[in-house]
């Protein structure tokens, strides 16, 4: 049972710039909120309370701003500083303490999922004992991405980043579930040409043990990397869209919490009050 999350929410946000110049790519708005509660409701959704947010030094205070302490969620949230971005698994590196020899789930800061099956598979996912499992997507490009090939019985027989030659078309998603051995694989890795840890190099470690398996996020699913201009405006159409039709917020994160009984109605009342007037503050009055 995984019941630790980290959240990958520095780096530089090169694509974005002059945006990320002044602001983390993670506090920009994907429509009505900040980008950054899109992936912590992930983390939400599977059930994972104990929460390690990564971030580049000099930004911890305006993360702390939106996200104190995650008391009003129900959550326990600490930060840790990057001082550089150094790929990916460094997050292990970080975050060995915080691990503490559990299993561990990362997340990207700059991923978006949204689906009906989502749930159940972040459920799922989240019972990983041995090994590690990541969620995949069928993508029209699959050069432009990391990619898997998966057996019949959904373990996973070749990874590439970005294959010049089709390989599969199934892109690996940025959300990685792992057993407490993740710490001392990424203590093995070494920078590759990029200068950076690569999570490839990690997830080889596994697949070379038999032990790294593939679940499927499915057509009726959507996944999104926020972090070119065209996907992050592409992402903003996607939720309020949805929004906008359904009259439900996706990545309410006070919504999560009370719906599985995690906060109770002061807890809401608090939110309201630090949020002010604002729409989210009206949608979560109506929730109590
Ligand atoms: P990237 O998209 O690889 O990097 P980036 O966000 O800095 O963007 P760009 O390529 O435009 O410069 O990173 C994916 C996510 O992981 C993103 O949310 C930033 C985060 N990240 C870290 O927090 N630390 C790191 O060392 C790396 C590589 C990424």
């Amino acid at each position: 049972m995984i019941k630790k999350g980290i959240i990958l929410a520095g780096g530089k946000g090169t694509r974005m710039s002059p945006l990320t110049k002044a602001v983390n790519k993670q506090l920009l708005p994907i429509y009505d909120k900040p980008l950054i509660f899109y992936p912590l409701s992930i983390l939400m959704l599977a059930n994972i309370r104990e929460i390690l947010i990564i971030v580049n030094e000099g930004q911890l205070d305006q993360y702390k701003k939106i996200l104190p302490s995650g008391d009003n969620l129900g959550l326990k949230i600490t930060y840790k500083e990057q001082s550089s971005p150094r790929g990916l698994p460094d997050a292990f590196l970080l975050g060995e303490k915080f691990i503490n020899k559990s299993n561990v789930a990362l997340i990207l800061g700059d991923n978006f999922f949204y689906g009906q099956n989502l749930t159940k598979n972040l459920i799922n996912c989240s019972k990983l004992k041995n090994g590690a499992k990541i969620l995949l997507h069928k993508v029209p490009k699959p050069e432009i991405f990391g990619v898997a090939k998966v057996d019949k019985k959904n373990k996973i027989t070749q990874i590439k980043e970005k294959p010049k030659k089709f390989l599969s078309d199934q892109a690996i998603t940025g959300i990685y579930f792992f057993d407490k051995d993740v710490v001392k694989y990424a203590k093995q890795l070494k920078p590759s040409n990029r200068g950076e840890l690569e999570i490839v190099d990690l997830l080889n470690k596994y697949k070379k043990k038999n032990k790294l398996s593939a679940d499927f996020i499915g057509r009726g699913g959507a996944w999104l990397d926020t972090g070119s201009m065209e996907d992050y405006y592409k992402t903003t159409a996607f939720v309020s869209a949805i929004e906008n039709r359904q009259g439900l917020k996706i990545a309410c994160l006070e919504e999560i919490a009370f719906n599985k009984k995690w906060i109770k109605k002061k807890h809401i009342n608090n939110a309201i009050k630090f949020y002010g007037n604002c729409d989210y503050s009206k949608y979560l009055r109506k929730l109590i």
